[in-house]
């Protein structure tokens, strides 16, 4: 049995205030009960799994009850399907660290507005865990269903590529080391919905790479439109509770990030509610848990347990990523669907092997920088190191793939305040990919050239219709980066 006697009753109390009613009820039977309820706090599970059992399994039914349950409340209500789209709409937070947090409250009253709306107390919201299965879940395509949604740009048989949900990629972005790097940066101005240069990780690549995927509403800041979203996030969550949790990776204790309040959200009797953005990463420990989500690496990496992993996860660690030295081109860089672009960087190779010898704290970065978002969206970029023959066509099995990423954004939200007022132009964007294992990987094959040649190959999404995009860039650097 899991050792619970960590949570000391303040701690509790705190935590359980931020849960409100329920939280009320059970901290009135004293601690005991406490404990009791933390061990029995709700599962939640892979979506596809239940319906291949049961389609008309007790989560899937509550789910569906509960959307047509929002969708049946005026959209004053601030509980309802269309005021919970509209909040994303007008205060997502994206292309920086805060998106994780923001999305886990997202999500935690999201479900307990489901409980209250159905009746149903032990519900537990389910993932689409598009890792094991890479098409939308079945129960989103009855058309009957609340859970339908007619706009996506994919069929019931589409696949999401590999390159964004596939095993390789997500071991990867698990085996970062790096909160930054693992879950994109901190935002670069005061502006939280900014992010020049610091989507990284698992927000550019499974979670953009699926709003592109799936497309319409999906595509859009309107995504939670469409029912899936809350499955997509909800396995986003579930892969930052298992580098967290299982794999023992600290969050930043930056203060910004720690004492960042998010007061978007309502909880089920539609009163708002403040939640710091440092409390969240205890939710996974306290008021739910996830059936294993984990890609490839169940059991067996589990360290820290119980008080020493939640003193260890309230502590974080220091994620200021310290540039070395750097090697960049600057000049315009277009790369369209269907053509590969490389750029060649001279480097001095004796500095990059000495950073292939360092220890988990010193990073190899690649910053595909000064991108113009593009007004297309409908594909994603991949990337590959000194592979002069690559095409849309070579596999991402090939040693010299290093990573991809993918766009999310909405310029109709522009003007609802997702950017500042009076800016039209679609924003500046960037993102950092984590070479050193492809580098290490190339580095063992041979020795390391003294020019680095990075291919940029658009690659559009399996969609029912034909896509084409082009993307424009004015800055690439390699750089060796310490934290
Ligand atoms: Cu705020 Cu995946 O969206």
């Amino acid at each position: 049995m899991q050792d619970l006697s960590f949570f000391s009753r303040r701690d509790f109390l705190k935590d359980a205030g931020l849960l409100s009613l329920a939280g009320a009820a059970f901290w009135a039977g004293g601690c005991e009960s406490c404990q009791q309820q933390i061990q029995n706090r709700p599962t939640r599970k892979n979506i596809q799994t239940l319906w291949n059992a049961n389609p008309s399994d007790p989560v899937i039914t509550t789910y569906k009850n509960a959307v047509a349950a929002m969708k049946a409340l005026p959209s004053s209500d601030p509980r309802s399907w269309e005021a919970q789209a509209q909040v994303h709409f007008n205060k997502c937070i994206h292309r920086n660290w805060l998106w994780l947090p923001w999305h886990r409250v997202y999500l935690l009253y999201l479900e307990r507005i489901c409980r209250k709306l159905t009746g149903d107390q032990t519900f537990a919201l389910p993932y689409w865990n598009w890792n094991t299965h890479p098409a939308i879940p079945d129960p989103f395509w009855d058309t009957s269903s609340p859970l339908f949604d007619s706009n996506r740009a994919v069929t019931q048989t589409s696949q999401a590529s590999a390159s964004i949900i596939g095993t390789t990629v997500l071991q990867g972005i698990l085996s970062e080391t790096n909160f930054n790097l693992f879950a994109s940066g901190p935002p670069p101005t005061s502006d939280l919905h900014q992010g020049p240069d610091a989507t990284s990780g698992l927000e550019a690549t499974p979670h953009n790479g699926i709003h592109g995927f799936v497309g319409g509403d999906m595509g859009t800041f309107l995504s939670p439109r469409d029912a899936v979203f809350y499955m997509h996030h909800n396995m986003c969550d579930c892969m930052w509770a298992h580098w967290n949790n299982d794999l023992n990776n600290a969050n930043t204790n930056d203060p910004a990030w720690v004492n960042f309040s998010i007061t978007d959200f309502v909880d089920e009797n539609g009163s708002p509610v403040t939640v710091e953005a440092g409390i969240t990463v205890l939710y996974p420990l306290l008021t739910y848990q996830f059936e294993p989500c984990s890609i490839g690496m169940q059991g067996g990496q589990k360290k820290l347990t119980g008080k020493q992993l939640e003193a260890f996860l309230r502590a974080g660690t220091p994620s200021k990523l310290e540039f070395g030295p750097r090697w960049e081109v600057r000049h315009a860089i277009t790369a369209e669907v269907g053509k590969v672009s490389t750029s060649a960087l001279s480097l001095d190779t004796a500095a990059i092997a000495s950073a292939l010898q360092g220890g988990p704290h010193t990073r190899v970065v690649l910053t595909v920088g000064d991108v113009q978002m593009p007004p297309k969206r409908d594909f994603y970029v991949r990337v590959f190191l000194n592979k002069p023959d690559v095409t849309a066509e070579t596999s991402i099995d090939d040693p010299h793939f290093a990573g991809s990423f993918a766009f999310f954004f909405d310029e109709s939200a522009m003007k609802g305040g997702a950017m500042p007022a009076g800016s039209s132009a679609l924003p500046l964007t960037g993102f950092l990919v984590d070479v050193k294992p492809t580098l290490q990987k190339l580095n063992q094959a041979g020795s390391l050239p003294s020019q680095l040649h990075v291919s940029l190959v658009p690659v559009p999404y399996e969609r029912r219709e034909p896509v084409s995009g082009v993307v424009k860039l004015g800055r690439i650097e390699l750089a060796v980066a310490n934290f």
